[in-house]
């Protein structure tokens, strides 16, 4: 009987490529620049509004489970050689510069809810999002999440489970929530090693 199940397997998951491959057609056929030979996973949604781009090339790498959304008007761009792990979520407007990587269960969500007014429920107030850019060479840590408007620098290291909100210099190490610097990777390469730590 296994030799059943494999083959139920196998048509099933090629059912779901080609699936996967005529969306991203159509996506494409819409404007944006997907590729159909970059490494996905089973099971990644892609969700692009109209007047979104989305930008993904050939060297990247996403394995399951992971979900890219932009809404109206946001840029999705993931440089070349990125590698998303499993589970991961790049909602916005989100630059990922060449090189970088991130763990499992990374969440990178630029979107906001307004919560002033206290007469109404926040799901009737709206939100906005504030584009997140995230440099080259960049390590992020399994189940970090990268919040609006944060901003992290080319090599630097986000630890698992930290949270971004603001800006990560370049070379950083950073860890915690909100992320800290705790040191950075050059700093045998500056003059005076007490300036590097913020
Ligand atoms: C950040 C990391 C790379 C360690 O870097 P490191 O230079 O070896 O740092 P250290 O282990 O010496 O820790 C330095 C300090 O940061 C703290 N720290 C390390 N990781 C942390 C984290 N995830 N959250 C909070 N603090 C952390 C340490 O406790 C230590 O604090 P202390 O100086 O008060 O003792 C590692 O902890 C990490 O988070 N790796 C991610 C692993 C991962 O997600 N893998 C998925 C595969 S892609």
């Amino acid at each position: 009987m296994r030799w059943f199940y494999k083959l139920i397997h196998r048509i099933v998951s090629k059912a779901a490529r080609e699936t996967f491959i005529a969306r991203l057609d159509a996506l494409n056929a819409a404007g944006h620049a997907i590729s159909t030979k970059a490494q996905w996973g089973p099971r990644v949604e892609i969700h692009a509004a109209d007047s979104s781009l989305v930008r993904i090339p050939d060297s990247a790498e996403i394995l399951h489970d992971c979900w890219l959304i932009a809404h109206p008007g946001d840029k999705l761009q993931l440089g070349e050689r990125v590698f998303v792990s499993q589970h991961c979520t790049i909602s916005g407007d989100v630059s990922i510069g060449d090189d970088t990587l991130m763990g499992g269960f990374v969440s990178i969500i630029d979107a906001n809810h307004n919560f002033e007014r206290t007469d109404i429920p926040i799901n009737k107030q709206g939100g906005e999002g504030i584009g997140i850019r995230i440099g080259e060479d960049v390590w992020i840590g399994a189940g970090a999440v990268i919040l609006a408007g944060a901003s992290i620098g080319d090599h630097a290291v986000i630890a698992a489970n930290s949270t971004v909100t603001g800006d990560i210099p370049a070379w950083a190490v950073a860890a915690g929530s909100p992320a800290r610097v705790i040191k950075y990777r050059n700093e045998e390469q500056r003059e005076d090693p007490q300036d590097n730590i913020q």
